[in-house]
């Protein structure tokens, strides 16, 4: 959030970001830089501000007693318990709100919070580090390291943001990965791995899980995981994208060709059995990593935006709402 002193224009600004769970609203740390300068101003928010008490105090309020008299909204907040309630107690108390400003870069910015607060499941990323040939490991199982520092350091950063980070058991096998965050700030997700994790694993501690992926994102959806990383193997790769339940694929492609058949493929089982039903996603970002490349791409999805679908119901102490909020906001 920003806090522009003196109305939209010429004073300074005060900017906050949330903290993790628990910790304050950017609301909350925006007013705070700001002190008395937050009279008679302009505060920025992506999401609505909440009007209801979860693990902090409303933000509505704090707003109200700094003195703000004009809020810019991004984003409406689809979470039940707020949905408009923030907006309408701002216009009550005589604040000029406006709503929908840069909506669909908000939408872009929290969409771990919303795909969470709507579906109840974690927003999944989905990343591999491969050869341009598409092969993440040889014939030999061995994968470390097909791409260079920077592309590393970056899928370390993306564990960072990450609540909780998953490998299949074969990897763990194969690999003997920690998963921590090592080589960038933050701290380390929580782990999970689909399968039986070998006694003596360098990835413990770790949360043993296997079923149905459906029910496995739920399980982790209300264990308030709001983004989830995946990062292979080939077959666990193979299911989430199989199952259409990837959010994001974040791929590094080394300038490097296995030059065969028998190295790995980045998906493991069937794939598409005519060119109709080739999966074609949308380029979100395309950039030099040292040597290599990151590709993001999307899910081209006919989604309906936030307003128009059923916000997913959260848990009767809002403990996981709140927390997602917290994670979610800027
Ligand atoms: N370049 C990269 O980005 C990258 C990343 C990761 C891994 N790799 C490479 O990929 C290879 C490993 O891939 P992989 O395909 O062999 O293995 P994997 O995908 O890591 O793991 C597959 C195994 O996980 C368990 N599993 C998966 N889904 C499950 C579920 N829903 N419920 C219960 N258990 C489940 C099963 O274990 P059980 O067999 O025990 O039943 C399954 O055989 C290694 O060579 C590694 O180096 C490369």
């Amino acid at each position: 959030m920003i806090v522009a002193a003196g109305g939209s224009g010429g004073g300074p600004a005060f900017e906050g970001a949330s903290s993790p769970p628990g910790g304050p609203h950017a609301e909350a740390e925006a007013l705070r830089r700001a002190g008395t300068s937050a009279r008679g101003a302009t505060a920025y928010v992506t999401l609505e501000p909440c009007a209801h008490h979860g693990r902090t105090a409303p933000c509505v309020d704090a707003l109200l007693a700094a003195g703000v008299t004009r809020v810019v909204v991004a984003l409406v907040d689809p979470d039940p318990r707020v949905s408009g309630a923030g907006i309408d107690r701002l216009r009550e108390e005589g604040v000029e709100v406006s709503v929908g400003t840069c909506e669909e870069e908000a939408r872009d910015l929290l969409a771990p919070y919303l795909t969470h607060r709507l579906t109840g499941r974690p927003f999944v990323v989905l990343k591999l580090a491969a050869s341009l040939d598409g092969r993440i490991a040889a014939p030999d199982g061995s994968s470390a390291w097909i791409t260079g520092e920077e592309a590393r350091a970056d899928a370390h950063r993306l564990r960072a943001e990450s609540d909780s980070v998953l490998v299949g058991a074969g990897t763990v096998r194969c690999d003997d990965p920690r998963l921590t965050v090592r080589d960038a700030p933050g701290r380390s997700p929580r782990r999970v791995v689909l399968g039986a994790i070998p006694p003596g694993a360098r990835v413990e501690p770790a949360t043993s899980m296997c079923g149905d992926l459906g029910a496995v994102l739920d399980e982790l959806g209300a264990q308030d995981v709001v983004q989830l990383l995946v990062e292979g193997g080939a077959r666990v790769a193979h299911d989430f994208h199989a199952a259409g339940l990837v959010d994001k694929y974040v791929l590094y492609l080394a300038p490097a060709l296995f030059g065969g058949d028998d190295a790995l493929s980045m998906f493991a089982g069937p794939g598409a059995a005519t060119i109709r039903h080739l999966w074609r996603g949308r380029l979100v970002s395309v950039r030099a990593l040292g040597a290599d490349l990151r590709v993001e791409l999307a899910p081209v999805r006919a989604d309906a935006s936030a307003s128009e679908r059923t916000a997913h119901r959260p848990p009767d102490d809002g403990t996981a709402a709140s927390d997602a909020r917290a994670k979610g906001r800027s």
